[in-house]
């Protein structure tokens, strides 16, 4: 069995459209494969509950419990790692997970790890990528599938998906707009890389 872990922070609106059409597209018989764990940094995230409704194993690691350690980022990182090689996955899915990855996490999983991130890559990086294309004067905005590297929202391009900005567009609406695009390319972007996993 493919095992993929999800890892998530909030609403997991993604996780839902992965765990969607994993179900509906059948991707256990036709690829062997299953999402076995979601795993969440954050105790409360909506997210969990959804997961539970798929019947979905969930684990919390919440990032605050390190705070007090020198190096909070590397154990909570150790821990993280810890909770997802028990499920040794064949892929590491960030769906909405809101903490920066160090290179020691991203080699560990080399090949492995993808991101979903909302905005068109290279352009905005970071955070408040709906606001900046707003200001900007952006015609088009999108979301971008992408492989991971230790480089924050970089990494090889794996699916697109454009959007108009349209005019009197609040952060929100395009936001809205782009997270439609992306609950349609992120499980696209995971099949086709079972299908090449063979
Ligand atoms: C999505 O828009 C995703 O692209 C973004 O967070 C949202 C999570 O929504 N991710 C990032 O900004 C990562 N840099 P969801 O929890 O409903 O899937």
């Amino acid at each position: 069995m493919k095992n993929i872990v999800i890892l998530i922070s909030g609403g997991g609106s993604n996780m839902q459209a992965i765990l969607r059409a994993s179900e509906l597209r059948e991707w256990k018989s036709r690829f062997n494969a299953e999402i076995t764990c979601v795993i969440s940094n954050i105790a409360d995230a909506k997210g969990l509950n959804t997961a539970k409704d798929f019947r979905v194993a969930t684990q919390i690691v919440e990032h605050t419990k390190f705070k007090s350690f020198d190096n909070p980022r590397l154990e909570f990182e150790k821990e993280l790692i810890t909770v997802i090689d028990h499920h040794q996955p064949v892929l590491v899915v960030l769906a909405g997970f809101m903490r920066i990855l160090t290179p020691h996490f991203v080699d560990h999983y080399a090949n492995k790890l993808i991101n979903i991130h909302p905005s068109l890559l290279p352009a905005f990086t970071g955070l408040h990528t709906h606001a900046r294309a707003i200001e900007m004067g952006c015609q088009f905005a999108g979301a971008t599938v992408h492989r991971v590297t230790s480089e924050l929202d970089h990494g090889p391009i794996l699916e697109q998906a454009v959007v108009p900005v349209l005019s009197g567009d609040t952060e929100e609406v395009l936001a809205a707009r782009v997270l439609t695009q992306e609950h349609i390319i992120y499980p696209r972007a995971i099949e086709n890389l079972l299908a090449q996993m063979g």
